[in-house]
């Protein structure tokens, strides 16, 4: 049997200046928190910023180590911090941006595999989704109302109780 099967992914591109209040204020709080990244290798500066359901906003940066593996993805530096602070607290939103002292940034700003699959364990603990707001360079937005949008098939702790 051979069955070719489509995945689609859904997101909203809209404008920074049309977004709400709460969001433009999560953009600008991962936008100021990107400017005190520690990235003297890369010089790409990532900020993120989690919005929780207390109202609390939580921003952080990406964190470099000369043992390159060793660092950490803002959105993780985030979202882990948020889970060790807040653990019953549910997660709302999250926003990234990026920025990079060498270069003009063309390529679209999403998160990369590793925090895709924190935001996704997020999400299962929560039993909720959590929106992303990823701000691009030149001042629109990309939001997903899931992670599911950005990683199908995803792995999900639910496969490992099965054991
Ligand atoms: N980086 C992030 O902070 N988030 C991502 O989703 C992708 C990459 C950081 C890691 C490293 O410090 C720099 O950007 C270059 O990869």
């Amino acid at each position: 049997m051979k069955n070719k099967k489509v995945i689609t992914s859904t997101f909203l591109q809209i404008s920074f200046s049309e977004l709400n209040e709460n969001d433009q204020k999560l953009i600008s709080n991962a936008i100021s928190s990107l400017n005190d990244a520690y990235a003297p290798y890369s010089g790409f500066l990532v900020g993120a910023a989690v919005l929780l359901d207390n109202g609390e906003i939580i921003s952080a940066n990406n964190q470099e180590n000369v043992a390159y593996p060793s660092g950490l993805c803002a959105e993780r530096v985030a979202i882990y911090y948020a889970g060790a602070k807040f653990p019953s607290i549910g997660i709302k939103t999250i926003a990234i941006t990026a920025k990079s002292k060498k270069f003009v940034i063309k390529d679209i700003i999403s998160p990369c595999g590793a925090c895709r699959q924190a935001i996704a364990e997020y999400e299962v603990k929560q039993e909720g989704n959590i929106r992303i707001l990823l701000h691009q360079s030149d001042n629109s937005v990309f939001i997903v109302e899931s992670i599911s949008e950005l990683l199908p098939f995803m792995f999900k702790s639910q496969d490992l109780k099965n054991y």
